[in-house]
């Protein structure tokens, strides 16, 4: 256990150390459960989520996109069934008056805040969706919501993505984007935060079909994992139990990571039946059914929706990624990312920066590269020393510009995770970084 936490605290650190992620407004003292993706932290999110978006939307025929705002007529929500279902039971102690998830603590021991005993309250639906108004004034008639979730916006325009695109059911809108939610319960780092990156599609379908549609996702969602670099022994799928199905769900499965503070949910994976369509075409007066254009047969479509958090997902990379190795001189900090996640692809250095031909040579391939690819430049210290920087925020290449270069217009490589250097044509090196 103590070594588990310890790597949460060496994680924690390494990315506030090289900019992963910050404290949020931390020249004010931070704010609890809000953190700042610095410049790595941004590359890493947007490397994910392209990757995400390639995977499931781009080389897919049965997927589109959709980006919507995040503030919505409130009848949204209500419909939805946010305004009244989404909630957490939660006790507040009465001595401090701090509040605690009531399913999370043992209400009979002592506050964990003040200590004191027998001071709780009885449990008390807390809505979890943040409020604010619009316009100068306040009050239900300006009342609006913060999205607590992405998905709304993908059924409320459903109509609209029917008739502009040539989707049939079965088919999917996908969309990536921040939810927020009043989230009291502590964060452990970026894993619960009160705003958060989503990844997510709804899958829609013949009711008939929802079976096999839940397993087959449920597999695309392992796989990716997969190829994400991912140890299956540090995966397991958990399925909801019928009382903390969400109030939307038939059938909910987390993917949950061994995390060093247990096991937690990763992805979610929702049967939605026609909860939110029925909901959103009663509510609205709008019908939302589908037309078979072969059959005319209109049905309101079931939806099973993957779910993937795209800060959570960042966290748990960087937790599977770390690595140390070696001792002594030799020992060194490793992120074993996949190529296509890690902020850069190469870092190029040269091999003197008092020797300007070095460093104008190394200067031109670092421009070149860099228009493709996303590329560090060190001139800092010895070799050794800019190795171990590029190695503990993954870059997987780095190319070193030496004496033989200005001869024979060749560079090391130096692979990050096997340390094996290899000469390599400078017009090579498009190739090498795409393979
Ligand atoms: N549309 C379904 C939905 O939003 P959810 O299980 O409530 O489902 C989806 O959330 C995913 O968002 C979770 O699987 C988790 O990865 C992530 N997530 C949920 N709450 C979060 C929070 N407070 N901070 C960071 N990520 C969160």
């Amino acid at each position: 256990m103590a070594a588990e936490q310890d790597l949460m605290e060496k994680v924690v650190a390494l990315c506030k150390r090289r900019g992963f992620v910050y404290p949020g407004s931390e020249i004010y003292g931070g704010l609890a459960n809000s953190w700042d993706y610095g410049p790595l932290g941004t590359a890493l999110k947007n490397n994910i989520r392209d990757w995400w978006w390639k995977r499931f939307v781009q080389s897919r025929d049965d997927m589109v996109g959709l980006d919507a705002a995040i503030i919505m007529n409130p009848k949204v929500w209500e419909a939805s069934g946010h305004v009244a279902g989404f909630s957490d039971p939660l006790v507040e102690c009465k001595n401090c008056h701090q509040r605690f998830r009531a399913d999370q603590i043992d209400q009979d021991a002592p506050c964990p805040s003040c200590g004191k005993k027998g001071t709780f309250t009885e449990p008390k639906q807390f809505n979890l969706l943040f409020q604010t108004s619009i316009g100068s004034v306040e009050g239900d008639k300006s009342r609006v919501y913060l999205r607590g979730e992405i998905a709304q916006a993908m059924f409320v325009n459903f109509k609209n993505v029917l008739n502009t695109t040539r989707s049939r059911v079965p088919f999917g809108i996908a969309s990536v984007g921040k939810a927020f939610r009043n989230e009291i319960t502590p964060g452990n780092f970026i894993f619960r935060t009160l705003e958060f990156d989503l990844m997510e599609f709804e899958y829609f379908i013949r009711a008939a079909d929802w079976e096999k549609t839940f397993e087959y996702w449920l597999g695309e969602q392992k796989a990716w994992l997969a190829e994400l670099g991912f140890d299956a022994g540090h995966l397991r799928v958990r399925e909801h139990e019928k009382e903390e199905l969400s109030h939307y769900s038939k059938r909910t499965a987390d993917i949950e990571y061994q995390t060093p503070f247990g096991w937690k949910e990763l992805f979610g994976l929702a049967y939605r039946t026609d909860y939110d369509l029925r909901n959103h075409m009663e509510k609205s007066g709008v019908d939302l059914q589908y037309t078979d254009p072969d059959t005319n047969e209109k049905f309101i479509p079931h939806v099973v929706e993957p779910t993937f958090g795209l800060t959570r997902l960042l966290l748990m990379v960087l937790l599977e990624s770390y690595t140390e190795e070696g001792e002594g001189d030799e020992r060194r900090i490793v992120l074993k990312l996949k190529p296509a996640l890690a902020p850069f692809k190469a870092a190029v250095f040269p091999l003197l920066k008092n020797k300007a031909d070095l460093v104008g040579k190394a200067r031109g391939i670092y421009d070149t590269l860099r228009r493709d690819y996303s590329v560090a430049w060190d001139d800092r210290g010895n070799i050794g020393k800019r190795y171990l920087a590029q190695d503990e925020i993954g870059t997987p290449v780095c190319i070193t510009v030496d004496f033989q270069t200005l001869e024979d217009d060749t560079v090391t490589v130096r692979d990050r995770d096997t340390k094996q250097q290899e000469r390599i044509a400078i017009a090579d090196l498009p190739r090498h970084l795409a393979a």
